[in-house]
């Protein structure tokens, strides 16, 4: 959970009932990049050979096998404009998840993803982790294709979406981890988180 005064002040006025789509917009843009500066902590960078006005030096460059960012559509796609301001050369993938609103299960309805993601590190913006059943299936599918570094960035958690990803990657050989701006307190009866920020995808592009 990323502890940050900024965070904090611009998840806030994103929750705001009042706020525009397209605040909503700018301000997510905004939170996914301030949450991106630390999920990519750990990317993999090698030694290059510069030479600066006044001394040559060693410095680093972003490893040779490109990050793939994995937006999940539709309210993921809010997110990817924060990520690739950071990172203008990862390669980008798309899948496209629907949950049921009764049974809250989800499905793959489109997929777009590289067909090989050995050694990648992969970055799969959702902004809501509420069950956490989208995000355990995307991850599951990148996992399929070969990913074992998988690093979600969310703007919302609901603790039991959490635990549901812990239960569900926990004890295998695979590195999955969580960044999210904040954990609020539960779910209710229609999965929704409280006190949470109402329907992302909605939020960002309207009601369908
Ligand atoms: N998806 C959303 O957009 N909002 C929630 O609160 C839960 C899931």
């Amino acid at each position: 959970m990323i502890d940050h005064p900024l965070v904090a002040h611009k998840l806030t006025r994103l929750r705001r009932e009042d706020t525009s789509s397209a605040t909503f917009r700018l301000l997510t843009e905004e939170l996914v990049t301030l949450l991106a500066y630390e999920a990519t902590r750990s990317l993999r960078v090698t030694p290059v050979e510069i030479t600066t006005p006044v001394a040559p030096m060693t410095g680093v460059e972003l490893a040779a096998l490109r990050p793939a960012v994995v937006p999940i559509l539709r309210a993921g796609l809010g997110m990817l404009n924060g990520m690739t301001k950071l990172m203008p050369t990862a390669e980008v993938g798309f899948l496209g998840m629907i949950r049921d609103e009764e049974s809250l299960i989800a499905s793959t309805y489109a997929e777009r993803l590289p067909h090989d993601l050995r050694d990648r590190q992969v970055f799969v913006l959702d902004p809501m982790l509420a069950t956490g059943g989208t995000l355990a299936a995307a991850i599951e599918l990148l996992l399929e294709r070969g990913a074992r570094d998988v690093t979600a960035i969310c703007l919302l958690a609901a603790p039991e979406g959490l635990a549901h990803i812990e239960q569900a990657f926990a004890g295998r050989d695979v590195d999955v981890t969580v960044v999210v701006a904040a954990v609020d307190d539960h779910l209710n009866e229609r999965g929704y988180i409280v006190p949470g920020l109402g329907d992302a995808g909605d939020r960002l592009y309207g009601v369908v």
